[in-house]
């Protein structure tokens, strides 16, 4: 881990950027990675949750998360079908991969992933990508897939999607947006309707970008990829009959990228 990444998200409780100090925030963080390594980690999250934002506690614990997985040299998958990001999605009949509670934790930031070349016919991972950087996280990220994918594979994935959330901003205020989030799991958005599309750009921090399908299709071109289709969830869910929906096609752009 680089400590200038944490001076680039250090924010002060009321969500703006601290001043940059790099000496004291590289003191400050080593110790935090060291703490990780002790096992002291939530205690000083819980701690540090009165004195810096939840933003920063929240980025802090991705972090821990991230420090506590270590990518073992090379694991055989149980099955030829990768999920990847799987959350509390585990999905039967799937190879289930997260940083925690899932079938074989692993940090998708850490190359080269544990699993042989050609490991995968198919692949799945629900809204992941936003989570990483463009350059320096995602151009890994697909390469990394697109060695554990076969020749023949496919690899679906799914993000917000910036053209769908930019439109419905124009077009109903973000009505459809919020319509679909209080379906979901949302009981009652007590801000003015545009601040949605903040939630939905940032998620307090966690997302770093959001992409349309020109973008999308742009940057996995740009790793290799021969094809970027696009489709809808009722594809993905006839493809692969035993997902759950997430019933989020208002909001959702999914694409299916082939070697
Ligand atoms: C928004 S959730 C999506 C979960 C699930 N796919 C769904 O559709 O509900 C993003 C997931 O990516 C996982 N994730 C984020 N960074 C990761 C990393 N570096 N390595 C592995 N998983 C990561 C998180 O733990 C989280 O479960």
């Amino acid at each position: 881990m680089n400590p200038t990444r944490i001076t680039m998200r250090w924010y002060s409780k009321d969500g703006g950027l601290v001043r940059r100090v790099p000496l004291i925030e590289k003191a400050l963080y080593s110790m935090v990675r060291l703490s990780m390594r002790a096992g002291l980690v939530h205690r000083i999250i819980r701690g540090l949750s009165g004195v810096v934002s939840p933003r920063t506690a929240a980025l802090l614990q991705l972090e821990a998360a991230r420090a506590q997985v270590r990518n073992r040299r090379e694991i055989t998958p149980t099955t030829g079908k990768l999920h990847l990001g799987c959350g509390t999605r585990i999905v039967e009949g799937w190879f289930n991969v997260d940083l925690f509670e899932s079938d074989c934790d692993v940090d998708i930031l850490k190359h080269p992933w544990p699993w042989p070349t050609h490991s995968f016919d198919h692949v799945v991972s629900q809204h992941v990508i936003e989570h990483l950087d463009l350059d320096s996280e995602i151009f890994p990220f697909l390469s990394e897939l697109r060695r554990v994918v076969r020749p023949a594979g496919e690899v679906w994935l799914t993000t917000p999607d910036m053209e769908k959330i930019c439109r419905a901003y124009l077009e109903s205020r973000c009505g459809t947006l919020i319509e679909g989030a209080q379906r979901r799991w949302m009981k009652d958005w007590p801000y003015p309707p545009s601040h949605y599309i903040n939630h939905l750009f940032h998620q307090n921090g966690e997302h770093k970008n959001l992409f349309d399908f020109e973008l999308l299709s742009w940057t996995a071109k740009k790793a290799g990829f021969a094809s970027c289709e696009r489709f809808i969830e009722k594809d993905l869910l006839s493809r692969f009959p035993e997902f759950p929906p997430r019933w989020d096609d208002e909001q959702t752009l999914v694409v299916r990228l082939r070697n």
